[in-house]
């Protein structure tokens, strides 16, 4: 009997625009869907594919908030997600992904079912009510524990806390963990990997408190409602948590495509493995439903070895690498260069290498010499029999990605990419065994030998783009129609018979050329990319806020609008030189990819440029003078003249150091090439010769 295979990313709140994190779950979750649908055409198994976007909670308020939106106004929230939840749809369907349904949170029938969830638990005796009492920062919107004030005061804003007894809704989380404990036990591949999964055993041998599953309206109003107290709504998690059922028939039993419930498997960031394998599960008990199959958990893309964070600015945009390099092979280095599970680390030169050994000279080169020698005959290629090891390559590199789905104890789809690729290393090998260009200028039987090859390769390359079809649908498409075949009429088995039918096409994967050094190109204006000002990610930046760093009597903690998604924090010796009034508001130079430091407890991302004084000011202060950058808006670039930017992910101040910077006719100059952004100079009212820093 064919089944349905029902496979699931996290739903993204919509806080943030589409990042490589995201599209690394959503890009796994849409291969491992495309390879169950290819293995699965035999046998008439299907699968589908649920996404969508978080758009309840705090962080939705909040982010909303920001954009100058009331909490209370549901109209501008809606719409505020609507914008979101378009912009990750935008992105998938850029990233070729072939999603089933999209569910977001904010839609009617998943709030009807999450309240439906909510007196079911009621009804069961699952939940009750509880004073808490707690300190609590309007700043951070959390409850802190004693110990966890600093100087009696916030211990993330340093801002006053205020001690507040608040009523809420508790699921009896605590009574269902023996069951859980049995069922990871008694299920090994249910969390995995292995690790993960004692993480979560280890966790659950503690003692597991009940789960707070609502919020007073009066701290957040963007959520779900309860049925039983309107002043009150879900946890966001609660609410999350439960897309999973509501896409399924337990949920949306009128939809006749949805798939049944329970799922088979949650891919998710090893970030919310809690939520999803204490939280969840413990839900679904008290619910009576069945648990999903399997949860796993992946780990984390760091950027050039750093975790990727919105303030340290190092977050890499998925549409950013598609539009330079392309979506497929955006899709294939991401599965090919982490294995699932582990953390890996994304850099742009390791993803540039990967383009040309693995797909321009592996995948796309045999193509092209298939093509360009099968003119000799007529681009129509006959099959002869031939002794060749293609056939067995081509045979275990398809029994190796059968095995991936039905003998691992989870996918690796690491590992099929690394099976297809030994069919296209097979076929170059091959090539240079054969030498199919000599064949070509040779004897008669010469020529029958060159079709010979030349259709062995044709047949072995045909599978190996059908293997690789689920990661790079488009050029495999391409790649295959080359040949004169779909994906859908491609078997994936080796054939005895059969004509190849060629027709040209550009390479499928040009090889990328790597910046060299071009100092030969005398005169250029522009310097050598070893220009160690190049790294430097100098930006326009407007101070918002200004505050008294609580440890520090010379330092002000900032809060800058670098042009990021949100603001972020600088800590700032500039205390006795400014006032907050002389420096709110305005635009100054920001090293945006300064390694972060915790100054006296607070974390500064990045360092504000100003001019030495040389002269002593009134009442005794050094002068101290900000760097402008005239006309510029907050996150614009600031070059200097002739160098092009190059900035890393993040520099070591000495790095920064090795750029001296100083002023020369009221303008902040490196060497001799004057700072600017596209809208004008980078000044500072200082006398010449005086050093910035
Ligand atoms: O947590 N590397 O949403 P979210 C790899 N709404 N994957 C990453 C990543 C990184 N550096 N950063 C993020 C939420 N991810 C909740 C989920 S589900 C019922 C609710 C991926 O927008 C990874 O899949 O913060 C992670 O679990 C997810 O993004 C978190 O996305
Ligand atoms: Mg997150």
């Amino acid at each position: 009997m064919s089944r349905t295979f029902y496979v699931t990313t996290p739903i993204y709140y919509v806080n943030d625009v589409p990042h490589i994190g995201h599209a690394y779950t959503t890009i796994l979750a849409d291969v491992l869907a495309r390879y169950r649908r290819l293995f699965g055409r035999e046998s008439g198994d299907t699968t589908y594919f649920l996404t969508g976007t978080d758009e309840h909670g705090q962080k939705v308020q909040q982010a909303a908030a920001k954009r100058g939106i009331d909490p209370n106004d549901a109209a501008a929230l809606r719409a505020y997600c609507d914008g979101y939840a378009a912009r990750f749809q935008e992105a998938w369907k850029d990233l070729n992904i072939g999603y089933d349904r999209f569910i977001r949170t904010t839609e009617a029938d998943h709030i009807a079912f999450v309240r439906e969830q909510f007196r079911k638990l009621q009804a069961k005796g699952f939940i009750y009510t509880q004073e808490y009492a707690g300190w609590y920062s309007t700043t951070e919107e959390r409850f802190f524990g004693e110990d966890e004030l600093v100087d009696g005061k916030d211990p993330i804003s340093g801002r006053a806390v205020e001690w507040i007894t608040e009523k809420n809704y508790f699921f009896k989380m605590s009574a269902f963990k023996d069951r859980l404990l049995a069922h990871i036990e008694a299920n090994p591949t249910f969390i995995q990997p292995d690790f993960r999964r004692n993480e979560v055993l280890g966790f659950l041998r503690q003692p597991l408190n009940d789960l707070c599953v609502s919020r007073p309206k009066s701290r957040l109003a963007w959520g779900v409602s309860l049925p039983f107290d309107e002043d009150y709504v879900s946890y966001v998690w609660v609410d999350a948590l439960l897309n999973y059922v509501t896409a399924s028939k337990a949920g949306s039993p009128g939809d006749p495509n949805a798939p049944e419930w329970p799922a088979d498997l949650h891919l998710i960031g090893k970030d919310i493995l809690t939520t999803h394998a204490v939280y969840f599960p413990t839900i679904l008990m008290a619910l009576d439903l069945p648990l999903p199959k399997q949860i796993l958990a992946h780990g984390w893309w760091l950027i050039d070895n750093a975790r990727m964070s919105k303030t340290t600015g190092n977050v890499v945009s998925p549409l950013a690498m598609k539009d330079k390099y392309g979506a497929d092979a955006f899709r294939f280095f991401l599965i090919r260069a982490m294995a699932v599970g582990q953390d890996a680390s994304f850099t742009e030169d390791d993803f540039v290498k990967t383009i040309n050994s693995d797909l321009a000279n592996d995948v796309g080169n045999g193509l092209s010499r298939v093509l360009k020698l099968g003119e000799t005959f007529g681009s129509k290629l006959e099959y002869r029999p031939a002794d060749s090891v293609l056939p067995g390559t081509a045979r275990l590199a398809i029994e190796g990605n059968k095995d991936v789905f039905s003998s691992l104890k989870f996918p690796r789809l690491e590992k099929t990419v690394e099976n297809a690729l030994t069919i296209f290393k097979g076929v170059n090998q091959y090539f240079e065994a054969k030498a199919p260009w000599k064949l070509a200028k040779g004897s008669d039987a010469d020529k029958e030998e060159l079709e010979t090859v030349l259709w062995h390769a044709a047949e072995a390359l045909r599978i190996g783009f059908t293997l690789l079809h689920p990661v790079m649908p488009g050029k495999m498409d391409e790649a295959l129609a080359a040949l004169g075949l779909t994906a859908e009429t491609s078997p994936l088995e080796w054939r005895t018979s059969g004509t190849f039918s060629l027709t040209s096409i550009p390479p499928l994967f040009p090889r990328i050329e790597t910046k060299k050094a071009e100092g030969a190109s005398t005169g250029s204006a522009t310097s050598a990319p070893s220009d160690p000002f190049a790294v430097l990610d100098l930006r326009a930046a407007k101070i918002l806020s200004v505050d008294n760093h609580p440890e520090a009597e010379a330092l002000y903690v900032l809060k800058v609008d670098a042009g990021d998604a949100e603001s972020r924090t600088v800590c700032a010796g500039l205390r006795r030189h400014f006032s907050p009034e002389e420096l709110t508001g305005r635009i100054a130079v920001l090293v945006a990819n300064l390694k972060p430091a915790k100054l006296r407890g607070i974390e500064s991302h990045g360092m504000l440029l100003a001019a030495d004084g040389i002269a002593v000011g009134v009442d005794g202060r050094p002068p101290l003078h900000l760097a402008t950058p005239e006309g510029a808006a907050a996150g614009d670039p600031v070059s200097a003249a002739g160098i092009e930017r190059a900035p890393k992910a993040q520099i070591k101040i000495q790095e920064f150091d090795k750029c001296p910077l100083v002023v020369k006719n009221g303008q902040v100059h490196y060497g001799e090439k004057a700072l600017s952004t596209p809208k004008g100079p980078v000044t500072a009212q200082a006398p010449d010769g005086a050093g910035v820093h």
